[in-house]
């Protein structure tokens, strides 16, 4: 797949800005049923992947060429063309030097390996059946630091932070819980209380942060109302927060191995739009319910679909639309998805549609608004 060109970049950027929804998730609930897709493929645990905070990532042009390349094919459709963010779902700006001059390598490389579950940023590593490796996640971050970082790099992370977590608690109250939520998750931004941020998060990291906000994203400092030391004490609550978890996830099957994959194979086929580039929610669930014949295809990486999918869908990762459509009828309608309605579904029902797919639309509000609607949906850890 080419990078994509800065001036489709602009034009994703304002579709997606004019979506009225908020894509961010909500916790998900945690559906233990197994489905059809499911059968045949692996259980594997996946804890948070271990990384190697030793190894300097080493900005090299060839590596820097390969990162830039890796992101124009994964990650510029939420986090924007030039690292602005905010292109869909909220993505953190990563062209930040309150973030990368802050940030560890070992903390970059682990937010794109093991991604925040829960939210959008998906695991993106070979481990948990992504497209990158380890090589790869240090390529992208060499692209950011050559490409995007003003600032010397600091180390924070040896910064010694004690606070106490009843005097943060009010604290947090009062300036976090409009925008990271009451608890640290289901806010707008950024879930604090995500294990895989907890995980790799230095204290120094945290306070840092806090103290100076993120310039060029809503995130604001908070030195001069708080202070050092209650930024201390916010610090010491999000850690008394949950400790992360292996999670045990059942991956979906990989190209060739594909089973089930339409839904109601007998079925009448439903009466949509042909040339409809969207299809809302309730008109599919409406078709569905009447028995019509058609095929989900999640667009994510598997590691989302493994956590939560719509019940019968087979996963078809965006960026991989060619090495599954073999096993993917043509006769039938095709309704792509994800989390944040249109980034990854709308990349690849166009994929689809140029290995010459006719009948397929996105999903229109995405998976949570299904999820929040109650209809059916599957996958989750398993015990
Ligand atoms: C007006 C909304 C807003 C408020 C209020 C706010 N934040 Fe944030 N916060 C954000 C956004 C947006 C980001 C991500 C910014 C980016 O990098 O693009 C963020 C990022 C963070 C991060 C980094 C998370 C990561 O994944 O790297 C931490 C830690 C954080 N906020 C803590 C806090 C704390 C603690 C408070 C209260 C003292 C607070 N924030 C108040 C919006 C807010
Ligand atoms: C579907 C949208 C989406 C895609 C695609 C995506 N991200 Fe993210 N990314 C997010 C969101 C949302 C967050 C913040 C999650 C949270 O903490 O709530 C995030 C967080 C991050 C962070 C942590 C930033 C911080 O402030 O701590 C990094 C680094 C990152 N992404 C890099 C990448 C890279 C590299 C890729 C491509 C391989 C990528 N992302 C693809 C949505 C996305």
């Amino acid at each position: 797949m080419p990078a994509m060109s800065l001036r489709t970049a602009a034009l994703f950027g304002a579709l997606s800005a004019m979506l009225t929804l908020t894509c961010k998730p909500k916790p998900a609930p945690r559906d233990a049923d197994g489905d059809a897709g499911d059968a045949g493929s692996a259980a594997i645990t996946s804890p948070l992947l271990p990384v190697d905070a030793g190894a300097p990532v080493v900005d090299g042009p060839a590596r820097v060429a390969k990162g830039k390349e890796l992101y124009g094919r994964y990650c510029y459709l939420c986090h924007g063309a030039n690292g602005e963010g905010y292109a869909a779902d909220e993505a953190p700006k990563l062209a930040s030097d309150d973030l990368l001059a802050v940030a560890s390598d070992a903390f970059l490389v682990d937010a794109i390996l093991s991604g925040r579950p829960g939210t959008t940023m998906s695991a993106w590593s070979l481990a948990q059946r992504g497209p990158l490796g380890g090589d790869d996640a240090t390529a992208l971050v060499a692209f950011f630091r050559a490409t995007w970082q003003k600032r010397p790099r600091e180390d924070v992370d040896a910064r010694k932070v004690e606070g106490d977590k009843a005097r943060g608690a009010p604290l947090y109250t009062t300036h976090c819980a409009s925008c990271h939520g009451a608890t640290g998750s289901g806010g707008k931004y950024a879930w604090l209380t995500n294990p895989a941020l907890q995980a790799a998060a230095s204290d120094g990291f945290l306070i840092t942060t806090i103290e100076r906000g993120r310039a060029g994203t809503p995130m604001p400092g908070f030195a001069e109302k708080i202070g050092a030391r209650g930024a201390a004490d916010i610090v010491a609550l999000l850690r008394s927060w949950p400790k992360p978890q292996d999670e045990k996830l059942v991956f979906p099957p990989r190209p060739g191995a594909l089973e089930n994959v339409v839904v109601h194979p007998k079925g009448p086929q439903p009466k949509f739009d042909p040339k409809a580039d969207y299809i809302k929610v309730d008109v599919v669930k409406a078709e569905l319910d009447r028995g019509a014949t058609m095929i989900f295809a999640d667009a994510r990486p598997p590691s989302d679909y493994a956590r939560m999918h719509i019940g019968g869908a087979v996963s078809v990762p965006f960026y991989e639309a060619d090495a599954y459509a073999k096993q993917i009828p043509k006769d039938r309608w095709i309704l792509t998805y994800c989390g944040c309605p249109h980034a990854q579904s709308g990349k690849l029902r166009d994929a689809l549609r140029k290995l010459g797919y006719k009948r397929v639309a996105v999903l229109d509000e995405g998976l949570n608004v299904w999820r929040d609607r109650g209809y059916s949906v599957r996958g989750g850890p398993r015990p």
